[in-house]
């Protein structure tokens, strides 16, 4: 039962987008209001911003941030969210039943991802709303002086157009919760109209047209093939969301969700494929993978239709994260990377507060959630090309997923040859691996891991602090990495351990 992973410098599966380490602020709960933004707090900055969870951001190595939804998005009226805010008329968000002041719309979030320098990537309404809301929302963002959007912009105090790349045609259409939900057709038509006249305003975006939410989607591939019927050649990437969570006390199962991860990948990729060979094109669509998380959705979320109406940034889906959450979320990296020739985007969903690496008490602290570790340190060291790597490896039996492989495995080679290794050993007993590297010897620089726990995930910064100091911290090169014979090194993987 030896485990191996074989490494070859010349196989490779292509370049890492430094887009994959997104992730997403909703106007969701407390993402925006007490999450990024909260004037009057200690560290807010003279825009608003807590100086606080900008650091954290910076830290945690997020390169595009998606907003301003979500299911959030689909009843929007970017118009009310811009201009002078005293004048900006509270709205009944009815995707989250919140009364939603605008006190932060599309400048202040574009501003302050400038100033962070994140990359913005805009999702537009076509829920209640359609082509001319959003090709004038584009023209908002990146028109020239001289016609009406753009000069809106001008005349609210920004001249330069912010030149946003990345535009997604609504959200989670397929999803009878969705605020103007419809079937594929009746999406796929308006999502390649709206797409057209948003090119036309700017032909430089890219866009990214709705896939399933979920794989479990009874339309699943159906409406992927539909909707790309209509829309293969005006988009450039189809979305993927998941969210994973342990349920029933399957532990083997969840520890599993990167294999159940990378299977939809597959899924979605084929079915993409299938409908360019139809049409004999040789354009490639790619995939947003814009939400991706541990999420209790289905045994602690009560459903949106449950929730109260709320003012004043309610607690929603504030989940709190365990040391084996954390394996999980740096497991599910594993399979990001392993796709990075098909997947340039993906965000973890979401940023603050809401099922978030970062959270935050109104006046108060802000802290790194256990998931934090795995995301920053693989945005921080997953750099340059992802290698095409061999696992040889046990497997083991789960109830969700089928056989799924003990050991998972990603790395990727960096432009000056330094080599980035992320393992995940999923079983319940430590694992030695004995890792190949064709053509050199390895000289370890920095080992860091994290392992599951056991512990029920309590609320609050001493909580996480705890946490990160049972499960998270450097590995001891010296007795876990052992250098073999030739271009062989033995490394020793913990239990449950990424
Ligand atoms: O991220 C939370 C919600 O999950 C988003 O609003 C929606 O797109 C998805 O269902």
């Amino acid at each position: 039962n030896a485990v191996r992973v074989t490494l070859h410098p010349a196989f490779r599966k292509g370049r890492v987008d430094r887009r994959l380490f997104g992730s997403f602020v909703e106007h969701l709960g407390r993402a925006v209001y007490t999450g990024i933004y909260e004037p009057g707090h200690p560290t807010a900055d003279e825009h608003g911003f807590r100086g606080d969870v900008a650091g954290l951001t910076r830290e945690l190595g997020v390169t595009v941030v998606r907003y301003p939804g979500g299911n959030f998005v689909s009843n929007y009226v970017w118009e009310d969210g811009v201009g002078p805010v005293e004048q900006r008329k509270p709205f009944l968000d009815l995707a989250w039943r919140t009364v939603e002041p605008y006190l932060v719309g599309t400048d202040e979030f574009l501003q302050w991802a400038e100033r962070e320098g994140i990359e913005p990537m805009m999702a537009v309404n076509l829920g209640t709303r359609g082509v001319e809301a959003a090709a004038a929302l584009v023209e908002y963002c990146n028109g020239e002086a001289g016609t009406r959007w753009a000069d809106l912009r001008i005349a609210n105090g920004r001249e330069k157009p912010y030149g946003v790349r990345l535009w997604c045609l609504g959200n989670e259409m397929d999803g009878p919760w969705q605020i103007g939900h419809k079937d594929a057709h009746e999406y796929g038509k308006l999502a390649a109209q709206a797409g057209h006249a948003m090119k036309l305003v700017d032909p430089s975006i890219e866009l990214v047209v709705c896939g399933s939410s979920s794989m479990q989607m009874p339309t699943f591939g159906e409406w992927e093939r539909t909707v790309l019927s209509y829309t293969y050649d005006i988009v450039d990437h189809i979305s993927m969301h998941a969210y994973y969570e342990e349920l029933d006390g399957d532990r083997g199962s969840f520890l599993a969700s990167g294999t159940a991860m990378d299977r939809f990948v597959d899924r979605v990729v084929a079915s993409a494929d299938a409908v360019g060979a139809e049409r004999r094109s040789d354009k490639k669509i790619t995939i947003s993978f814009d939400e991706w998380n541990v999420w209790y959705l289905e045994s602690r979320f009560p459903g949106e239709k449950n929730l109260p109406i709320q003012r004043d940034a309610p607690r929603i889906i504030e989940d709190v994260y365990s040391g084996l959450d954390a394996v999980v979320v740096g497991d599910l990296l594993v399979t990001l990377l392993n796709h990075a020739d098909r997947v340039p985007v993906a965000a973890l969903a979401q940023l603050v507060n809401v099922i978030a690496p970062i959270m935050t008490e109104p006046g108060g602290e802000a802290w790194r959630q256990p998931t934090f570790h795995p995301f920053a340190t693989t945005a921080r060291l997953a750099r340059g090309e992802a290698l095409d790597v061999r696992v040889t490896t046990p497997s083991y039996g789960t109830a969700r997923h089928g056989e799924v492989p003990v050991v998972t495995a990603a790395a990727t080679v960096d432009d000056d040859g330094a080599l980035a290794l992320f393992l995940t050993n999923r079983s319940a007993e430590p694992v030695e691996v004995e890792i190949d590297h064709v053509g050199s010897a390895l000289a370890v620089h920095e080992g860091l891991r994290m392992l599951a726990d056991h512990e029920p995930a309590v609320h609050g910064p001493q909580h996480a602090a705890r946490v990160a100091e049972r499960c998270w911290g450097p590995v001891d090169v010296t007795t876990a990495v052992r250098p073999a014979q030739g271009a062989r090194t033995t490394v020793r993987l913990e239990p449950e351990s990424w």
